[in-house]
């Protein structure tokens, strides 16, 4: 049996939890696209981690971890998880790299930085566009080269000629060596050197054997670099639609497509944000939800659910069932709001509009429903739950016709409820 678990939103929707707790059934957990700008949080025996390369499979002896080709590795932030990861569990978890996957290296990072593009888009400043760029531009790095130093070398040189040529008057590029840069890779890819390999190949005989197989989603829908809010995205498929290319997989037989979003909304970095609140809202938002980036630290902009967003992203992943997570950050507040529809220019639409420069037009159109007092992070069992929260449960159900199957009303395992 395979499982998708995808984001409905722009990140942060409280994917690792799920993926974590799922996790301990598969014999595969699979990260089938972006890097080290996705930030999962996941609390593991107590606990904390916040992990950015490492599949959530990592955390079960009998799983095996994959980081597909789809993905964009920076292998220095993968040895230290790894590293940290093992010396939390007492034995090294088993991963596999698949040696199509493109290498982040340092002038990736630097570039973000000389182009200005980090700051105008808002990103994770992780490398994660360059790096992408170099791949469609056919002069990237991949896992693979570094199996065969010689002919890594040879790309690296090609590589900073053309770099060299593009930055004259960068010093910080002028100064690069093709040679340094390799052995630094080598130095500390070594102990990972093992795990590369054949990942397509291995995900296929899974899943033709009828194994239990993870997908773990990074980022949200509303990021993915062609169905998302185009340019303000990042920069791989973020969705199920692109799953069996970044997987290498033709038409995978995933049963299971949980969409995951929270019981509001956030994004972090630029870009057109229709429900984002202002002033005090998002400031209890944002303290009560905790929500700053794992990944940057930044805070993120907050708002309430958006019901037209939310439609869009699952008909792009053709989500077979939802969670919704954080329900808890909603108690105590008098009503919540829901936007089912846009205004754009007077009139009312219901989809998502693809251009961000019209969806910054947009204004939400919202629904009020009545809040609840209670706290209900304590909460395990979904009968248990206000009246009020179950009807919101519903008029999302009803409204975006697929079945919320899991509730979390709180960041620990334990918070997590299975309705159906
Ligand atoms: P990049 O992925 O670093 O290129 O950043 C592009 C956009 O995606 C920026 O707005 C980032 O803040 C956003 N982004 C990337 N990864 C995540 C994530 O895991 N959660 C939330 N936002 C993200």
């Amino acid at each position: 049996m395979a499982t998708a678990v995808l984001g409905l939103q722009w990140g942060d929707e409280g994917k690792g939890k799920i993926t974590h707790l799922l996790a301990k059934d598969a014999s595969m957990v699979v990260r089938f696209n972006g890097g080290p700008n996705a930030g999962h949080t996941v609390i593991d025996r107590g606990v904390k981690f916040g992990t950015h390369l490492i599949p959530a499979g990592a955390f079960y002896p009998d799983t095996t971890s994959v980081l597909t080709s789809g993905m964009v590795i920076d292998l220095r932030i993968l040895r230290e998880e790894w590293d940290m990861v093992s010396e939390h569990l007492g034995w090294k978890p088993k991963l596999l790299i698949a040696e199509n996957a493109h290498v982040i290296m340092s002038y990736h990072r630097d570039l973000e930085e000389l182009e200005g593009s980090g700051k105008y888009f808002g990103t994770t400043r992780r490398g994660i566009a360059p790096t992408y760029r170099d791949k469609a531009a056919k002069v990237g790095i991949r896992v693979g080269d570094l199996l065969h130093p010689d002919i890594a070398l040879q790309r690296l040189e090609l590589r900073l000629d053309l770099l060299k040529r593009a930055w004259p008057e960068s010093q910080e590029i002028q100064a690069l060596s093709a040679c340094t840069l390799l052995e630094d890779q080598l130095a500390v890819a070594e102990p990972l050197l093992s795990f590369v390999g054949d990942a397509a190949g291995a995900i296929a005989q899974a899943m033709a054997a009828e194994q239990t197989v993870m997908f773990e989603g990074a980022q949200g829908t509303l990021l993915d670099v062609d169905h998302g809010s185009y340019p303000f995205v990042t920069s791989s498929s973020t969705t199920f639609a692109g799953l069996g290319n970044s997987i290498g997989i033709p038409n995978p037989q995933v049963d299971h497509r949980l969409g995951v979003f929270k019981a509001y909304m956030t994004r972090v970095g630029a870009g057109p944000f229709p429900t984002c609140v202002s002033g005090e809202l998002e400031e209890r938002l944002r303290s009560i939800g905790g929500e700053f980036g794992v990944t940057t630290g930044r805070p993120r902009d907050c708002g309430w659910l958006d019901l037209v967003a939310l439609r869009y992203a699952i008909q792009l992943n053709g989500c077979t069932e939802l969670a919704i997570t954080k329900l808890d950050v909603l108690s105590g507040f008098d009503e919540v709001k829901i936007c089912r529809s846009y205004n754009l220019d007077g009139q009312s639409i219901m989809t998502f509009p693809l251009s961000a420069e019209v969806l910054e037009r947009c204004e939400p159109e919202y629904e009020t429903v009545p809040g609840w007092s209670e706290q209900i992070s304590e909460i395990r069992d979904v009968s248990d739950l206000p009246e009020q929260v179950m009807a919101l449960i519903q008029l999302i159900e009803e409204d975006v016709k697929v079945p919320i199957d899991i509730v979390s009303v709180g960041p620990e395992p334990e918070a997590t409820m299975v309705k159906r």
